[in-house]
């Protein structure tokens, strides 16, 4: 898919931008605090309805202003798309068409990207939560009814975990109430687990090979689920999530808290059979974040049948000469990119044939 165009208003720094985006490399230079990044981030946000750097959409919206508005025109294989999103202390509003979607959910998915910027190494550096935001993004924008089925567990997960602080004091599950909550959490727990199953195996296929061609065949990648609970046969997913909610009953109550489900998954990387966020030099780990990013630009291309915009904010600069090549090489030609950088001179612009060279000052965008 290609972005022909996108129009920002009071969006961050950005009072008003309306930019044509016509180049398949679109390259925005401009020194520090001039609203690259948030550039990026707009198209980001276009795309998920969600930053990739804050939960708190009112962020996003510009200090002048009360409400926010990203417009996006969207060149796909079956026709083009205009797509509005709106935000303002009420909440979001998206359009496709000029048509409001009932569903936030119903809208991700109309425009696919990629992010790779310095802090994605944090999904193999940091926290398990960050793992998982990492796949929920991307599963999301491939897999229609995802997310929703991800609010819905977590509204479950809410009110069970309410409802076992109570335990503790009422002394036990008198009335077994507690039992509707294990089957509604276990309903939509399996949902979650089979989706993200399905898709870390996509994920390791197409992140082993790539991981291999980066490091010339030096470093075998691989990447897997760590759920928590068994779930080998997905036959039996449902019941074993019972029986382990069973198991670990008497401990929920005294902590208060679910102690098992999708909410508790991560993700391990092995670089040749060691954890790579244990054992993994900087320079691998970076590696690691990097061919998992181009695996998910296979993935999304496999399953939507095109492929995603890559945005790479700030990133050229960090690697070497070797994996600058191997990721303009991967997706030149085929998948619109957008790319910040403080200069010109950190990018290899013998490698980028034709690139739109934009330059980016206090909310102001001009070629
Ligand atoms: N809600 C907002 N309203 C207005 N301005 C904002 C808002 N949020 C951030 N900014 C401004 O945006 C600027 C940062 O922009 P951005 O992060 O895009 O910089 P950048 O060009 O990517 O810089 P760097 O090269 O350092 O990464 C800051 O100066 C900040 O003051
Ligand atoms: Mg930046």
């Amino acid at each position: 898919m290609y972005l022909r165009k996108i129009a920002l208003r009071n969006y961050r720094n950005y009072d008003a931008l309306e930019l044509d985006t016509d180049s398949s490399v679109n390259l925005f230079i401009g020194p520090n605090a001039q609203g690259k990044t948030n550039l990026l981030e707009s198209i980001f946000t276009l795309a998920l309805t969600k930053s990739h750097r804050t939960s708190k959409d009112k962020e996003l919206i510009g200090w002048q202003g009360t409400d926010a508005h990203v417009h996006g025109e969207v060149d796909k294989q079956y026709g083009a798309v205009k797509l509005d999103l709106m935000l303002s202390a009420q909440g979001k509003k998206a359009k496709i068409n000029g048509l409001e979607q009932r569903r936030l959910s119903d809208f991700v998915g109309a425009l696919n990207v990629v992010m790779f910027a310095p802090e994605d190494l944090e999904i193999v550096k940091g926290t398990p939560g960050v793992r998982r935001r990492f796949l929920d993004m991307e599963i999301g924008q491939v897999q229609p009814g995802y997310l929703h089925t991800l609010q819905q567990y977590a509204k479950v997960l809410v009110q069970r975990n309410n409802y076992l602080k109570t335990l503790w004091t009422s002394g036990g599950d008198k009335q077994g109430l507690l039992e509707v909550w294990n089957v509604q959490l276990a309903e939509f727990g399996v949902k979650i687990i089979k989706k993200r199953k399905y898709f870390i195996q996509k994920l390791q296929q197409w992140a082993e090979q790539i991981h291999a061609g980066i490091t010339a065949g030096a470093e075998q990648l691989t990447v897997a689920y760590k759920p928590s609970f068994d779930i080998e046969d997905e036959s039996v997913l449902f019941d074993h999530f019972m029986l382990k909610l069973t198991q670990v009953k008497d401990q929920e109550i005294r902590r208060g808290t679910t102690l098992v489900g999708p909410h508790r998954d991560d993700l391990a990387f092995y670089i040749n059979g060691k954890e790579a966020q244990t054992f993994g030099s900087q320079g691998q780990q970076r590696t690691t974040a990097l061919s998992l990013k181009l695996a998910e630009i296979e993935l999304i291309r496999e399953e939507i049948g095109e492929y995603p915009l890559l945005l790479l904010d700030d990133v050229l600069s960090e690697l070497d000469r070797n994996r600058q090549t191997q990721l303009i090489e991967t997706f030149q030609s085929k998948v619109q990119t957008f790319i910040t950088a403080t200069g010109l001179e950190s990018v290899d612009l013998g490698k980028l044939q034709d690139a739109g060279i934009y330059h980016v000052q206090e909310g102001r965008v001009t070629r």
